[in-house]
C-alpha cells in the first residue's frame, strides 16, 4: 500500500472511532464544537458514544475556555485549564434501564488507574468542571440513590479528550515503519547525539525524557553555521550592565563576538558591549536618546526596539524601514519613550541566529512621578530564555535559512539573563518586582516560584486594569509580565519553569518541572517592610481610564481577520503523517525534534492569511491615525500541525478586548500576545504612529520562514 493510501485509512479509522459528523444540531450557539466535527478540527471538542444497546443516546463534550489575566488558563504544572461541559441528549429515563435512579459522569485518566466523580448529568447542557488529567476519558454511568465512591452503575456514554488523538502518531507510525518504539525502550540522548549525519551536521542531543522518532537520514537542507572569529575581536562576555540614560543623551551600543562559559563548554557567541545580555536601559517616560549602533558581528544586522512606538525609520526592520548594517558598519537610532513598561532590543535580521547567540537586552520605562506603583524593595529585569547546547558549544545554525522551522529552536539550557544559575539575595521579608521578558526563540514558560505569593500588576505596556494573584506565569515569546513576590521566610526559592511534555511520538503527557534559579532569603528582617501594600490588590485608575475606552468599543465589527496555518512541500509520507493530527493549544516543549531540526522553510512555511485571501507579505493593510481596528486572530487547528503563536505588532500598542467569544475583564496594554492553537482572539489595535510597520510572529523561526505581514499607518 502506499504512503498515500495508509495516511488515508489511518484518517479514515480515525474518522470512525470519533464519529464524523455526528450530532450537532442541538448544540447551543456559543459553543466551540464546530457544526460538522471532523477529526482534528478542534482540540476543544469530541463526540459522547453510546453503548451499543442505547444507539439514540447522543452528545458532545466541550472543553471551555477558564478565564486568565494572561489569556491563557493553565495551572501551576502546565495542564491547560478548561472546563467540561456534556451536551447530553436522548438518554431514557435512568429507571427504564434498571434500578436507577440518575446519570452521573466521571473522569479518568486515559489508562483508567485513576477515576474522579464529576456530578450529575441530565439531558441538555451540563457544566461538570475541570478535570485533572491529561489526556483522559469522561464516562456518563447509571447510578442509585446514594453518591457511590466509585462508578458502579451502567455505562451509558464515553468520550475521550482530543488529545487522545495524539496517540494515533504512535500507531500510524507503527504501521508505516513497521517499528515502533516503545517507552521502555528508549534511547539515551547521548546514543543519538554527535553522529556524524552528512553535509557537516551532527545529530543534535536528544532529550532523555522524551521518546526518539525513527527518522534516519534527514538533515537540514542549508550548511551549518557557528560564528566566524578569524581576523575579529572576541572578548570575554561579563554580565549586563545598567545604563540609565536622560534626555538627550547617548549610548554606544557594538554587536561583536564575545567568549562565554555554559555548561563547562567554551565557546564564541554574540553580545551588545560583550555583555550578556545587552546593557539594561532605564529611562523616564517622555525621554528622547540616541543610539549610535556598530556592528562587529560576522553577519549584517539590525536593531529593533520591540514595543516602542517610535519613529518609523528607526524601528530597525530591513529593507522597510532601514537598509542591513553591513559588518563594520554603523547606524544612528533616535529613540523616544512614550509609554511606562518593560522593552527589549533585538536584532530584526536572522532572530533564529543572531538573538538565539545572546543579542538580546531590555529597557525599562518608568514614570516620570514617583508613587504611580506602590513601593517595593527591589525591582529585578529578567530576561528569561533558553539555550541549545551541544558537545562542544551551540548547537549550529542554518547558514542561510532556519534551521527547526517547524517548532522554533527549543534549547537545553534555561537561562535568566544568559546565567544557567542565576540567583539572587534577598533580606526575610522582601517585596521584588519582577519584570519578566521572554526573549526565547520558541518556548513559551510556565513561571512559578514555590513558596512565594505571586501579584500580577502589568505586562508589555503598562499596568493591567486591576492586580490579581497568580499561582504561575504563562509567558510566550516576546511578551513581558510585571509581577510582585514576597520572600516572608529564610530559605532558598527556587524560580522554575513548570510545564506538560508533550511526548508526540508517545502521545503522553506528563509534568516536567526545571529550575532556572534561584532566591536565597538570609534571615535578617528587612528595615523596611511592605507587606502591608503588597497585601492588597489594587485597582489601577490611570490604565483602566484609557482602556474602558476601548471596551466602549466591545461591539465594534471585525475588520480584519487573521487566520495562521502551515504549508508543507516535498515531505515524505512519514513526515507527513506526523504533522497530520490533533493540535495541543501550547506546546511547551519540543516533542519531536528528530522532525523539527532538520526542517527549513524549504519544506515548509507558516502563514498569516486575511479575509481575502491574502498572505504574508502579500498584505499590506492600509490604516489612518486615530483609527482603533479590530483584528480577530484565528488559529485554525484543522490546519496542518497547528501550534500556538505569539503575534507582534510594531509601533502601536493594542489590547486583547475577547477570547473565544468572552471578553476580557482584566485588560492590559500589550504588543505581543499568544494565540494558542484552536483559538480565537479579537484584539483592538490603536492606530497612533504613522509609517509603514511589521506584525508577525514572535517564534523566531515562524518569521523566518515569512509569517509577517505590513500595515501602512498614514498621517
Ligand atoms: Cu521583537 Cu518584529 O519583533
Ligand atoms: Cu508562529
Amino acid at each position: 500500500m502506499c504512503g498515500a493510501m495508509r495516511l488515508r485509512v489511518v484518517a479514515l479509522l480515525l474518522a470512525t472511532a470519533t464519529g464524523a459528523g455526528a450530532q450537532s444540531e442541538s448544540l447551543p450557539p456559543d459553543s466551540r464544537c464546530p457544526r460538522g466535527l471532523s477529526p482534528f478540527s478542534t482540540p476543544f471538542c469530541s463526540e459522547l458514544v453510546a453503548v451499543p444497546d442505547l444507539p439514540g443516546a447522543t452528545g458532545m463534550m466541550e472543553l471551555r475556555p477558564v478565564r486568565s489575566p494572561f489569556g491563557v488558563a493553565v495551572t501551576p504544572d502546565g495542564r491547560l485549564r478548561t472546563r467540561i461541559v456534556l451536551h447530553v441528549s436522548s438518554l431514557p429515563r435512568p429507571d427504564s434501564l434498571g434500578p436507577y435512579r440518575r446519570y452521573v459522569a466521571w473522569a479518568y485518566t486515559i489508562t483508567m488507574d485513576e477515576e474522579l466523580r464529576l456530578g450529575v448529568v441530565t439531558n441538555g447542557r451540563n457544566d461538570v468542571g475541570e478535570v485533572p488529567y491529561e489526556p483522559f476519558r469522561v464516562l456518563i454511568a447509571a447510578e442509585g440513590v446514594r453518591p457511590a465512591p466509585a462508578r458502579t452503575g451502567k455505562l451509558v456514554l464515553r468520550a475521550t479528550s482530543p488529545s487522545a488523538l495524539l496517540l494515533a502518531h504512535r500507531d500510524a507510525v507503527m504501521n508505516l515503519t513497521g517499528r515502533a518504539t516503545v517507552a521502555g525502550d528508549r534511547v539515551s540522548a547521548d546514543e543519538h547525539a554527535g553522529h556524524d549525519m552528512g553535509g557537516g551536521w551532527e545529530m543534535p542531543p536528544g532529550d532523555p525524557r522524551i521518546a526518539p522518532m525513527a527518522m534516519p537520514h534527514m538533515t537540514p537542507g542549508t550548511p551549518p553555521f557557528l560564528p566566524d572569529s578569524t581576523g575579529r575581536l572576541v572578548t570575554d562576555a561579563r554580565p549586563r550592565e545598567v545604563v540609565t540614560l536622560e534626555d538627550g543623551d547617548t549610548l554606544r551600543l557594538r554587536a561583536g563576538l564575545v567568549r562565554r562559559t555554559i555548561g563547562s563548554r567554551v565557546f564564541v557567541m554574540y553580545g551588545y558591549n560583550g555583555q550578556y545580555p545587552g546593557p539594561l536601559v532605564r529611562v523616564e517616560r517622555g525621554t528622547e536618546v540616541v543610539v549610535m549602533f556598530k556592528n562587529d558581528l560576522d553577519l549584517p544586522s539590525t536593531v529593533h526596539w520591540h514595543g516602542l512606538r517610535l519613529d518609523n525609520r528607526f524601528d530597525g526592520v530591513p529593507d522597510l524601514t532601514q537598509d542591513p548594517v553591513a559588518p563594520g558598519d554603523s547606524f544612528v537610532y533616535r529613540l523616544r519613550f512614550p509609554d511606562v513598561g518593560v522593552f527589549w532590543y533585538h536584532p530584526h535580521i536572522r532572530e533564529d541566529l543572531q538573538q538565539e547567540l545572546g543579542l538580546y537586552g531590555n529597557i525599562l520605562v518608568a514614570a516620570r512621578r514617583a508613587g504611580e506603583r506602590v513601593p517595593v524593595n527591589r525591582e529585578e529585569v529578567l530576561a528569561i530564555d533558553d539555550f541549545l547546547l551541544g558537545g562542544e558549544g551551540a548547537v549550529p545554525l542554518g547558514r542561510d535559512v532556519p534551521t527547526h522551522a517547524l517548532m522554533g529552536r527549543f534549547g537545553n539550557v534555561l537561562l535568566v539573563n544568559g546565567e544557567p544559575d542565576y540567583a539572587l539575595s534577598v533580606q526575610a521579608g522582601e517585596v521584588v518586582r519582577f519584570y519578566l521578558t521572554n526573549v526565547a526563540n520558541t518556548r513559551t514558560f510556565n513561571l512559578r516560584i514555590p513558596g512565594a505569593r505571586l501579584k500580577l500588576v502589568g505586562s508589555d505596556l503598562g499596568d493591567y486594569e486591576r492586580e490579581e494573584w497568580v499561582e504561575s506565569v504563562p509567558i510566550a515569546p516576546a511578551e513581558r509580565y510585571v509581577v510582585e513576590a514576597m520572600f516572608a521566610r529564610a530559605g532558598t526559592y527556587a524560580l522554575v519553569n513548570g510545564v506538560q511534555w508533550l511526548d508526540h511520538m508517545m502521545g503522553t503527557f506528563h509534568a516536567v518541572e526545571d529550575t532556572l534559579g534561584r532566591v536565597i532569603v538570609s534571615p535578617t528582617p528587612v528595615r523596611r517592610s511592605y507587606a502591608s501594600a503588597f497585601g492588597q490588590l489594587r485597582a489601577h485608575p490611570e490604565a483602566s481610564s484609557e482602556l474602558s475606552k476601548l471596551r466602549a468599543m466591545a461591539l465594534r465589527p471585525v475588520d480584519h481577520t487573521l487566520t495562521s496555518g502551515l504549508k508543507v512541500r516535498n515531505v515524505s509520507p512519514l513526515v507527513m503523517m506526523m504533522l497530520t493530527g490533533m493540535a495541543v493549544p501550547v506546546d511547551w516543549n519540543d516533542g519531536m525534534p528528530m522532525m523539527n531540526w532538520p526542517l527549513t522553510g524549504s519544506e515548509i512555511s507558516w502563514y498569516l492569511r486575511d479575509e481575502r485571501g491574502a498572505e504574508n507579505m502579500d498584505i499590506a493593510w492600509r490604516f489612518r491615525v486615530g483609527d482603533v481596528v479590530r483584528i480577530r486572530l484565528v488559529n485554525d487547528a484543522a490546519s496542518l500541525h497547528a501550534m500556538a503563536h505569539p503575534i507582534h505588532f510594531h509601533g502601536q500598542r493594542f489590547a486583547v478586548i475577547e477570547r473565544n467569544g468572552v471578553p476580557n475583564d482584566n485588560m492590559v496594554w500589550k504588543d505581543t500576545a499568544l494565540l494558542p492553537a484552536g483559538e480565537t482572539m479579537d484584539i483592538l489595535l490603536e492606530l497612533t504612529n504613522p509609517g509603514t510597520w511589521m506584525a508577525h510572529c514572535h517564534i523566531a523561526e515562524h518569521l523566518g520562514t515569512g509569517m509577517m505581514l505590513t500595515f501602512v499607518v498614514e498621517q
